[in-house]
C-alpha cells in the first residue's frame, strides 16, 4: 500500500472520439510503466492530462471550461502539472501554452512516447511541447491499460491517422496520415482481451477500409477483410464490431464477410454527411448520393438483418434548402436506425474555411438540425417497432440507468435491450424477445 501512496498521481479526463479513448489507454500504460497511478480524484493528482477533440468548435470550448477548473486546483496546489494532450494539443501547438497560462505540456496523439521526457522539462519548470505527427507511430506493442467502467467491451486501435480530406474536417491536420498497425500486435491485443474474459472488441480507424499492412520479409499484404477474418476466428464467443467503414472504400467482400462469421456484428456505421450529390462534392467526400444508395442497397442485399447508422452534418457551406431536403429524402430512404447529427462548425485552416463560406446563418442551421433530429427520432421509433415480438441475443453489460432491477445490453446490431435482471450475469449471452420499445431503447424478456 505505502508503495502506491508514494507514487506520483495522474488524473486524466477524454473528449472526444472512440480513438480518444483508445489513446487515453495507451497513455495511462506509459505512465503507469513511468511510476504513475491513475486517481479518480482530482485534488489527489500531482499531474492533470486532458485528451482533447477538436472537431467541433464546441468540443473545445468544453475544454477550455474544464482548464477553468483546473486552474483553480492548480491555485491549492501550485506544483500541479496540467497537460493538454491529443487533437486540440497538436492543433494549437504553442498557441495554447500563450493562451492557457496554467498549462504546463502539449503533447500531440503521435508523441505519446515521449511523456516521461515532456513530464521531466515540466518539473524543472519549464514549459513542455511535443507535436510532432509522425509517418509510422501506431503504439502497436503497448498493452493499453483499460479504463472502461465494464471489463466486457473494448477497443483496438487498429490504425492511425486519415488522408481523406473531407473539406470541413480537421482530423488530416490533428491527427496526421494513414497508416496500419502490424497485425500480429492486434492479433495478440485481442487474445489479451480474451484471457481477461473480454465479451467484445470493437477494432478502430478513421477509414477502415483502406487497412493495408505489407509483411517487410516475405511480401504479404493484409488487408481489412483479412484481418477482420483472422479477429473473427479467435475466439467465436467474441463480438466483433469495427468503426468507421468510408463509403466509398467499403466493398461487396467486407459484407460477405460480415455474413460469414456469427461473431461479427450486424451493424454498420457509415457516415452519409449529406444527401446532396452537390454538397457532397464540397465536401470533397468523392461519392455521389446515388453511390452512396447503391452501396446501401448491397448492405440490404447481403446482410438483410443488419442495421445501418451515420453521420450528418447539417447546414454547410452554401447549403440550399433543396440540398437539405435531398439529406432528409435519404435518410427515409435508408431509415437509418441511428444517426449522429450536428450543425457545420468551421474548423481553421481546413478547405472549406479557407475555400468556402460558412454562409448559411446560424438560425437556419438550427432550424435543418430539428427538422433531421425529429424525423431520426421517428426513424428509430419505426425501427424498433419492427422489433417487437423478434428474439436477439444480448451481450449483458450492465444495470439499466433507470433501475436496478433491470439490466442493459446490446443486440448484434447494436440496439440497447433492458430486461428484468433475475439471476442472470454480466458477460453472458441472453435470448430476449422484444416486448415494448421507445426510439431509443427495446425492453424485452429473457427467453428461458
Ligand atoms: N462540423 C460539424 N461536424 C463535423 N464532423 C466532422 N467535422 C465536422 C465539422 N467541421 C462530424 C462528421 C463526422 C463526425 C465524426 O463528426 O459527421 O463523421
Ligand atoms: Fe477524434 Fe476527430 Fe475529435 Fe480528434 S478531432 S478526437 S480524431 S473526433
Amino acid at each position: 500500500m505505502n508503495i502506491i501512496k508514494n507514487k506520483p498521481k495522474l488524473y486524466l479526463e477524454t473528449y472526444g472520439c472512440q480513438m480518444n479513448v483508445a489513446d487515453s489507454e495507451v497513455v495511462v500504460s506509459i505512465m503507469n510503466d513511468n511510476g504513475f497511478v491513475i486517481t479518480n480524484n482530482l485534488s489527489e493528482a500531482d499531474i492533470v492530462f486532458i485528451n482533447t477533440c477538436s472537431i467541433r468548435e464546441n468540443a473545445e470550448k468544453r475544454v477550455r471550461a474544464r482548464l477553468d477548473v483546473f486552474r483553480q486546483q492548480k491555485k491549492k496546489k501550485p506544483e500541479l502539472l496540467i497537460g493538454i494532450i491529443g487533437c486540440m494539443a497538436e492543433r494549437l501547438k504553442e498557441k495554447l501554452i500563450e493562451e492557457e497560462k496554467s498549462v504546463d505540456i502539449i503533447i500531440g496523439p503521435d508523441a505519446y512516447r515521449n511523456l516521461p521526457n515532456l513530464i521531466s522539462i515540466a518539473e524543472s519548470g519549464q514549459k513542455a511541447i511535443n507535436v510532432i505527427l509522425s509517418q509510422e507511430e501506431t503504439y502497436a506493442e503497448i498493452n493499453p491499460v483499460r479504463l472502461g467502467q465494464n471489463k466486457i467491451s473494448a477497443f483496438v486501435s487498429i490504425m492511425r491517422g486519415c488522408d481523406n480530406f473531407c473539406s470541413y474536417c480537421v482530423v488530416p491536420y490533428t491527427r496526421g496520415r494513414e497508416r496500419s498497425r502490424n497485425p500480429q500486435t492486434i492479433l495478440n491485443e485481442i487474445k489479451n482481451l480474451i484471457n481477461n474474459g473480454y465479451k467484445e472488441v470493437t477494432l478502430l480507424g478513421q477509414n477502415i477500409d483502406k487497412y493495408k499492412w505489407e509483411n517487410k520479409e516475405n511480401n504479404e499484404v493484409i488487408n481489412f477483410v483479412q484481418l477482420l477474418e483472422k479477429v473473427a476466428l479467435l475466439e467465436p464467443s467474441m463480438r466483433v464490431r469495427f468503426s468507421t467503414p468510408f463509403p466509398k472504400d467499403m466493398t461487396d467482400e467486407v459484407l460477405f464477410t460480415i455474413t460469414k462469421y456469427d461473431n461479427i456484428c450486424k451493424c454498420i456505421h457509415l457516415p452519409v454527411q449529406s444527401g446532396s450529390s452537390e454538397v457532397l462534392k464540397k465536401m470533397k467526400r468523392g461519392y455521389s448520393r446515388e453511390w452512396y444508395m447503391d452501396r446501401i442497397k448491397a448492405i440490404w442485399e447481403i446482410i438483410p438483418e443488419c442495421s445501418i447508422t451515420t453521420d450528418i452534418i447539417t447546414g454547410f457551406c452554401s447549403e440550399t434548402e433543396d440540398d437539405h431536403k435531398k439529406t432528409l429524402s435519404l435518410m427515409k430512404w435508408a431509415k437509418y436506425d441511428f444517426a449522429y447529427m450536428f450543425k457545420y462548425s468551421e474548423r481553421p485552416d481546413t478547405y472549406a474555411q479557407k475555400k468556402l463560406g460558412d454562409d448559411i446563418p446560424d438560425e437556419t442551421k438550427s432550424r435543418r438540425l430539428t427538422e433531421i433530429i425529429e424525423l431520426q427520432n421517428k426513424l428509430s421509433k419505426e425501427s424498433n417497432e419492427k422489433d417487437i415480438g423478434k428474439v436477439f441475443e444480448v451481450l449483458i453489460e450492465g444495470l439499466s440507468k433507470r433501475s436496478n432491477e433491470f439490466f442493459s445490453g446490446r443486440n448484434s446490431q447494436n440496439k440497447v435491450i433492458v430486461f428484468p435482471k433475475e439471476n442472470y450475469k454480466i458477460g453472458g449471452y441472453v435470448n430476449v424477445k422484444v416486448t415494448d420499445c421507445t426510439s431509443a431503447t427495446l425492453k424485452g424478456e429473457v427467453l428461458v
